[in-house]
């Protein structure tokens, strides 16, 4: 078989992988360079990386993911400049003016999107926003700023960097439901009051059995509303062991979840949250699955892989 990437941009699609810059050598940097036409680092460009103290920056692995990416002819996508998780504790520990939060969010995306304007293809600006009802999950920011910091985080980063395509990017809003629902009307009224938005995306941090089926309705009624739409850390996580039967019926779904974004013109592509289960979030945070990546421990491709390929 040709390489995912050849797939994909046949198709003008993304296939992405999140990556860890420290593994980007031997079989892990190869597979990565070799199989995908997109990175994202995984947890180099979080504010608690690049910013542990104030001040005091550390661009080293983010640096070396996107030159990487570079040098392998990658896009890459920037995650994520506002978030609730992986903040430096000097930020979370503050006691901050509304003024003073709208400073650090300011200065905080002209810092980074700046340092890498023209480079980068995308950024997650504004990462889950939500509650599960679709209501605004109660942040740093939505304490402090309101639902406003959105559209001051949105604002910023366009200024910042004017080419990079502009996403807000959440979990559990990939099938119709209160929360999907939130996100739109959100994306509406930004649209509506000339607030850059370029995008969203839909983490996909899946269940084995419990792929929605209006996973490409919602794609589509986003698209409808002027939004490209990215599958941004795909994953379908299992009960642990992995057995031959639940690898098959993941191929099945890694290939709908793809073959879904495939039949949308405005889905720009799939990204997964690590290619491998040997790089993958999934077993330190649900303790008892795993296996939710196309490839094995020992990077051998899996049944989720054949289904990437099947759709593209
Ligand atoms: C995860 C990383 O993969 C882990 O290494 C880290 O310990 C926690 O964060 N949604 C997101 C990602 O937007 O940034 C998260 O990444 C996974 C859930």
């Amino acid at each position: 078989d040709p390489p995912l990437r050849d797939l994909a941009d046949a198709k003008g699609k993304v296939i992405g992988t999140a990556v860890t810059g420290s593994k980007l050598t031997g079989t892990y940097g190869r597979i990565a360079g070799a199989e995908f036409n997109s990175l994202t680092p995984g947890n180099a460009m979080k504010w608690g990386s690049v910013e542990p103290t104030r001040g005091n920056f550390n661009w080293t692995e983010a640096d070396q993911i996107v030159d990487f990416a570079e040098a392998s002819g990658q896009q890459v996508r920037g995650h994520t400049l506002v978030w609730h998780s992986q903040n430096p504790s000097w930020l979370t520990n503050g006691t901050w003016t509304p003024t003073q939060l709208s400073q650090l969010l300011n200065d905080h995306i002209a810092t980074e999107v700046g340092r890498y304007k023209g480079r980068l293809a995308a950024w997650d600006v504004v990462n889950e926003p939500f509650n599960e009802d679709g209501t605004y999950r109660q942040t740093l920011w939505y304490n402090g700023l309101g639902a406003d910091y959105i559209a001051q985080a949105l604002t910023a980063a366009r200024a910042a960097d004017p080419s990079a395509k502009l996403y807000i990017n959440d979990y559990n809003v990939e099938g119709v439901n209160a929360k999907s629902t939130g996100l739109y009307n959100l994306v509406k009224s930004l649209k509506e009051r000339g607030v850059p938005i370029d995008g969203v995306g839909l983490q996909a941090h899946l269940i084995l059995g419990q792929v929605p089926s209006t996973l490409q309705q919602n794609i589509q009624r986003f698209a409808d509303l002027g939004v490209d739409v990215a599958i941004t850390e795909l994953d379908i996580r299992m009960q642990l062991p992995a057995t031959e039967a639940k690898l098959a019926q993941q191929g099945t779904e890694y290939e709908a979840v793809v073959k879904a974004c495939v039949a949308v013109s405005r889905c720009t592509g799939v990204t997964v949250w690590g290619f491998t289960d040997s790089d993958s979030w999934i077993p330190d945070t649900f303790p008892g699955e795993g296996a939710a990546t196309p490839y094995d421990e020992n990077y051998a491709p899996k049944p989720a892989y054949s289904g990437i390929v099947t759709a593209l």
